[in-house]
């Protein structure tokens, strides 16, 4: 299947600036992930906050821009220039990439990762409504599960289970 001349313009511009845009997509992630790594530690202090009180109000207002500033829209460029990345790799080496056991271990460490995401949002409404059902313990013992999928997404791509 041969590219029409715009499209093949911007493949090869993706090619020649691939690790521009790796780097753009690792600073992308290491805001998403912060920010999944803070929002739970903020539920935990928020569950001491008396309910209506000025600290409940402190504590609603940073989740909601957590989430707002940094959670999504970070998301939403991780997502993008890893899909230029994806563009980029199949000129390079063919779509065949996509189902290297690298690849689909990484692609299944993310869907969790949205999952998460989705989950976390849901919780932060739940906050706002002052009907949070979570224990505390909850939320401390599930704020690693974003970082333990980090590191087997990174090692995926970085060792592509390869020993050289
Ligand atoms: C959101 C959807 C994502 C897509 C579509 C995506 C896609 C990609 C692609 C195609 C590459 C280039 C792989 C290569 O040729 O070596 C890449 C690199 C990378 N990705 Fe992602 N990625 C996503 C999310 C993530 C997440 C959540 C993390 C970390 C938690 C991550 C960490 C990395 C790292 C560290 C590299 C650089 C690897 C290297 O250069 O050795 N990515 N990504």
């Amino acid at each position: 299947m041969s590219a029409d001349p715009g499209s093949r313009r911007v493949i090869d511009f993706l090619v020649q600036n691939f690790n521009l845009v790796r780097g753009l997509h690792i600073l992308a992630v290491i805001a998403w992930m912060a920010g999944m790594l803070m929002l739970p530690r903020i539920f935990v202090y928020h569950m001491s906050a008396e309910p209506g009180s000025r600290m409940d109000a402190v504590f609603k207002q940073a989740e909601l821009r957590i989430l707002r500033i940094i959670i999504n829209p970070a998301m939403i460029l991780a997502t993008v220039f890893g899909g230029l990345l994806i563009l980029a790799d199949s000129a390079i080496r063919g779509w065949g990439f996509l189902l290297q056991p690298w690849m689909l271990t990484k692609i299944a460490a993310l869907i969790f990762l949205f999952g998460w995401h989705g989950f976390m949002a849901g919780a932060r409404r739940k906050f706002a409504n002052d009907q949070n059902t979570r224990s505390e313990k909850f939320w401390r013992m599930t704020n690693e599960l974003p970082f333990i999928a980090a590191i087997i997404i990174v090692l995926s791509v970085t060792t592509k289970f390869l020993n050289h």
